[in-house]
């Protein structure tokens, strides 16, 4: 089973205590394995830091993480945390194999030199200043608009008026921004409602354009 229990793409909730003890209980039940992406956990602002699953039950969780947000999606690294008895496994279907030497020495240079813990820091403070930016425009120009999913991540929900998603995502993209509507990420076969919403990626704007990008942004939402 392949969840994301600290911050859920795209929608940004954190599985509850209740349901990540009963996901861990079902894998010890079938004997299933469950993959924690952890795809953004260095990114969480204003609430307390969630555990990893993998703590609750190391023989059935795999941990999964990326150096995508955290420095960039280019470099294609990444780590697994195994449980002991997949490594063997893992290792002879050739894990890290297919990501450059120097690059992975290198990271673990900068790790284990507490430099990426200093640029995870200030990157922290970085982007927790662009999405109170991002929030406080938006409830000062864009009262209809609700805000979601911004505790952790680099990336916000934007709730919108029922029936406007598709003319706010023409609106962006006339406004030359990429941003996706929530019904890109709903499997065609779900129930229910999902409301009108746009994903909106807050870290890619370079400082000197944000401001910039965030007028555009207000001026296509309703
Ligand atoms: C849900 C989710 N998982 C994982 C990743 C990271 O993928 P990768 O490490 O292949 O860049 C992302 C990146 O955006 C993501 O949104």
């Amino acid at each position: 089973m392949l969840l994301s229990p600290a911050h859920q793409f795209p929608l940004g909730g954190a599985l509850r205590p209740e349901r990540r003890a009963a996901v861990v209980d079902w894998a010890r039940r079938t004997g299933g394995l469950i993959l924690e992406d952890d795809y953004d956990g260095e990114f969480r602002y204003d609430r307390q830091a969630v555990g990893a699953l993998q703590n609750l039950d190391p023989d059935h969780v795999v941990h999964l993480g990326t150096a995508s947000k955290s420095l960039a999606p280019g470099l294609r690294l990444g780590w697994m945390v195994l449980p002991p008895s997949l490594l063997p496994d893992v290792v002879a279907h050739g894990g890290g194999r297919s990501v450059s030497a120097l690059e992975q020495l290198t990271l673990a240079e900068f790790l284990t030199s507490g430099a990426y813990d200093r640029h995870v820091r200030a990157a922290r403070l970085r982007y927790r200043r662009r999405r109170d930016s991002l929030a406080g425009a938006l409830a000062d120009r864009a009262p209809d608009v609700r805000v979601t999913g911004i505790a952790a991540g680099l990336h916000a929900v934007l709730q919108l008026p029922p029936g406007t998603e598709q003319s706010v995502v023409q609106a962006a993209t006339w406004q030359n921004l990429a941003v996706h509507g929530l019904s890109r990420y709903r499997h065609p076969a779900a129930g229910g409602t999902a409301g009108d919403a746009l994903v909106v990626g807050y870290a890619t704007p370079p400082d000197h354009a944000w401001s910039g990008t965030l007028e555009a942004l207000c001026r296509a939402l309703p």
